[in-house]
């Protein structure tokens, strides 16, 4: 397998040639093949408080529910809503995970006082319709943990999705992007995503409880992609975790194992910038590969996970493209990595690049979230 050069064969050989030349590179690079570009702020934001409790999760934690309302000087707006949890004895702001869902904001935990975020996702057959409607309540429960969470020490906060962009292919029409004129390399639904989460780190900082400073990512499969790619963009994201993101996430498409560029834009092209459309079976004439879009993160800790069923995802391409990610990070001094061969399941490696592979299939579970939680408490 022939890697493009993060460093560009020996151009690049400190921390500001990286930050200076080679970051602001590869990120256009990526923005021209593979996700676009991110749209610009609004031009006005406003964050309204709809609900609030302090005896959220049996009197353990404060619950918040924020509307972020975006408006544009030509008439255009949108909102979607943030839901917040902070744990009920901090004694000062706290760090947070932040991470879009899939299914709603109603299904992360069974509170019946979160708002039912209602979008129905109808992806022509290839999958079921996902109803994120009240039925979806509290059923991710256990994929985000947020109790556990909260008890670590850590906020939590989630935003749905398809509130930014709904996740089918004629999401466009009612996403974010109509607000924009928007021109090439025009953004795709992961581009919109990402972007959304930036607006509700912007709402994050608003809030003198949270520890701004310390709002790391966290996301799974095209959220975990979406992670990456919102990481790259905002260098205010203190971390990164991308789990089970596989093709046009965090694994190699020269290696050609799992998921490749023909079957993503089969079904999936909507999440993508059309350019990527010349690459499909020609994965070696991209101009990128995945471990410089990790390396897009350095100097900040960014942690990559697989599965050992998830096979789509190629764990072994994540592995790699973590690994290949590291000369970025050491220009900076850092020294924690996972070893030089795949480790072996359920045993977490690393940092500042940090991976696991977890026994069983493709999704998020309360094992994951101990390896997450430990390493985000080493930062
Ligand atoms: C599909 C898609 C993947 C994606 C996954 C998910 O399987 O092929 O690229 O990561 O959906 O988001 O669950």
């Amino acid at each position: 397998m022939n890697l493009p050069d993060p460093l560009d064969g020996g151009r690049i050989g400190t921390a500001s040639e990286w930050m200076n030349i080679r970051r602001p590179e590869l990120l256009e690079l990526f923005r021209r093949t593979m996700f676009g570009t991110l749209p610009p702020r609004p031009d006005s934001l406003v964050f309204e408080e709809l609900e609030r409790s302090r005896n959220a999760l049996n009197h353990r934690a404060e619950r918040r529910q924020l509307r972020i309302h975006c408006s544009m000087r030509s008439g255009g707006t949108h909102s979607f809503d943030l839901l917040l949890y902070l744990p009920g004895n901090a004694d000062g702001p706290v760090p947070v995970f932040l991470g879009l869902n899939g299914l709603g904001n109603q299904a992360c935990t069974r509170e019946k006082e979160i708002l039912v975020t209602p979008w129905k996702i109808n992806l022509g057959g290839l999958y079921p319709t996902h109803v994120a409607d009240e039925s979806a309540r509290g059923i991710r429960e256990d994929f985000w943990c947020v109790k556990r969470i909260l008890e670590r020490g850590w906020g939590f906060a989630t935003l749905h999705s398809s509130s930014i962009f709904p996740d089918w292919p004629g999401g466009i029409s009612e996403s974010v992007l109509r607000l924009f004129r928007l021109r090439a390399p025009r953004p795709g639904a992961i581009s919109a995503w990402a972007w959304g989460l930036s607006r509700a780190l912007d709402c994050l900082e608003s809030i003198p409880e949270v520890n701004a400073g310390r709002v790391g990512l966290v996301g799974h499969s095209r959220l975990g992609k979406t992670a990456l790619w919102a990481g790259a963009n905002d260098p205010r994201f203190a971390f990164v975790i991308s789990n089970n993101s596989g093709c046009c996430g965090a694994s190699l498409a020269r290696h050609k194992q799992g998921e490749d560029l023909e079957s993503i834009l089969t079904y999936f092209s909507f999440w993508f910038t059309e350019k990527l459309h010349d690459y499909r079976n020609r994965e070696e004439s991209l101009p990128v590969d995945q471990h410089e879009l990790i390396a897009l993160m350095a100097p900040r800790p960014v942690y990559i996970t697989s599965a050992t069923k998830d096979l789509h995802a190629d764990p072994e391409g994540e592995f790699l493209a973590a690994l290949h990610a590291v000369p970025a990070y050491r220009l900076f001094g850092c020294r924690d990595f996972p070893p030089e061969t795949m480790p072996p399941p359920d045993a977490p490696y690393g940092t500042d690049v940090a991976y696991h592979i977890r026994t069983g299939p493709h999704d998020m579970t309360p094992l994951d979230w101990e390896f997450f939680l430990d390493f985000a408490d080493r930062i």
